[in-house]
């Protein structure tokens, strides 16, 4: 049992392979600037509310589900619905939404990489010039940075689960860790960055809106990694007796902990550079901030720093957010590797192969849609504009399609798998037997507010996304 290297080794072992997958780009980035906006101290304990109150039912629904079936997201759906005909639909969906979201992820992830080589060769001057950006995706490197990126994720999966996922966890957690704390102690000495502490944790109850409660909602569930089948998939690699109830806690508490250190690290840099920035002005994207905005707030600390130190300090901002997001890639790849390896019965090196490809083509094709190719440019027009094929899959697969998933969650573990089956797979891993608040909470909510709070969700975002 200790030696299989089909599941973790230990409870340890598990939770940083979650957190792996849960602290990426959204962690780093896209927290810390919804908090600055939002409301500050307000929206983190909105935010820490969802966690708690939302997110953990799901994330011991998606662990129990893999744990219990000690199946993939498509094979777990078939077996608790019986091979159901309605439930092959999610199944498909189970396939296809890790599969799409990677597609885009390894884009993402191919820049990162890029932007941390150029720093270490001394090229952050060229990085913080506004029209660098356009001209670094669509360059044909980018496909050199994808080989790069891919071979990575090869590698570590075809070690499987102990060798391959945890190993790397292991290895890639504990550095990520050191480095963001290292580089949040750095910021907070800057001059001025106080006052992005005071943006941060001062509570601003007149930003509360309804579309802030929705944006928390959404951070909390993509931060946690939930409707991806990715803890469906993780809980069918952890060992029968490692407590389901306290990994659940662990991982909330890992991936909460880094978002809101990273707010740290973030916010005050934000500030100390720039003391005049007023946050609801701060770019909505990830993306804009990452490689736009970042860039110069590095370069900005050339004066008194010196070109070195600050290239080093790019250098390893550009690698906290790489690694982030090459063990979030890694998680989701594994999602379409394991429900083909099992399926067609497969060895995993054939699936795996079979995966890679088909991403290195999606990857591809993603990466010529930022004007090179008009057709992947121009790929369909929705909400008032012409969206790229990088643009639908975000606002299909990654805003709209996960809410919906963790709707369909709720149902199947309320409708077919039974709630009790549920129960009993969280009690299996208690040394003693009792059943804590989180369980008796679970077993109420994720058939009552939690899928009626997500179908909302899922109305809204089609409504505003597509309609408006
Ligand atoms: N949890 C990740 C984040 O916060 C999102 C993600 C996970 C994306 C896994 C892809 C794969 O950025």
């Amino acid at each position: 049992m200790q030696n299989n290297p089909d599941q973790f080794t230990s409870k340890i072992g598990f939770v940083l392979a979650a957190a792996g997958s849960a602290v990426g780009i959204g962690n780093l980035v896209a927290f810390p600037v919804a908090a600055a906006k939002n409301g500050g101290g307000a929206f983190l304990l909105l935010y820490i509310f969802f966690v708690v109150a939302i997110c953990l039912p799901l994330i011991l629904a998606e662990l129990s589900l893999g744990r219990a079936t000690g199946k993939s997201p498509l094979g777990a759906f078939k077996q608790v619905s019986g091979n159901n005909k309605a439930w092959a639909f999610a199944g498909a969906l189970s396939l296809t939404t890790p599969f799409m979201i990677a597609v885009f992820y390894s884009v993402l992830t191919v820049w990162l990489l890029g932007y941390f080589i150029l720093a270490v060769f001394g090229q952050l001057d060229r990085l913080a010039t506004p029209v660098y950006f356009g001209g670094f995706i669509t360059s044909p490197w980018i496909f050199a940075y994808l080989a790069g990126v891919i071979g990575m994720v090869v590698l570590v999966l075809k070690g499987g689960v102990r060798d391959g996922i945890e190993k790397a966890s292991r290895l890639l957690m504990p550095m990520l860790f050191i480095m963001l704390i290292g580089l949040a102690v750095f910021v907070l000495t800057l001059p001025n960055a106080s006052a992005g502490l005071k943006f941060y944790f001062t509570p601003q109850l007149d930003r509360m809106t309804w579309s802030v409660v929705n944006s928390a909602l959404s951070q909390a569930f993509f931060s946690l990694s939930l409707g991806m089948g990715i803890l469906i998939t993780y809980g069918s690699y952890l060992r029968k007796q490692d407590n389901l109830v306290q990994s659940a806690k662990m991982l909330a508490t890992t991936d909460t902990g880094v978002a809101v250190v990273a707010g740290l690290m973030t916010l005050p840099a934000i500030f100390a550079i720039y003391p005049d920035t007023n946050p609801s002005e701060l770019s909505d994207s990830s993306v804009g901030l990452i490689f736009s905005f970042f860039p110069n707030i590095f370069m900005a600390m050339v004066p008194k720093f010196g070109y070195l130190v600050s290239s080093f300090i790019a250098a390893m901002f550009f690698l906290l957010a790489f690694v982030a997001a090459i063990t979030s890639l890694v998680s989701i790849i594994e999602v379409p590797v394991a429900a083909l390896k099992a399926q067609g019965q497969k060895t995993r090196n054939k699936a795996l192969g079979l995966v890679i490809a088909g991403v290195l083509v999606g990857a591809g094709l993603c990466a010529l849609s930022f004007g090179q190719v008009k057709w992947l440019s121009e790929f369909a027009f929705y909400g008032g504009a012409k969206k790229s094929l990088f643009d639908v899959l975000v606002d299909v697969f990654y805003d709209t399609i996960l809410p919906f998933n963790g709707l369909l969650i709720c149902l199947l573990v309320v409708w077919q798998w039974k709630r009790h089956n549920m129960g009993a797979e969280m009690l299996a891993s208690n040394p003693n037997g009792t059943i804590g608040w989180l369980e008796r909470y679970t077993h109420v909510a994720i058939a009552f507010w939690i899928p009626a709070i997500l179908a909302t969700v899922f109305v809204i975002t089609v409504i505003n996304k597509f309609f408006s």
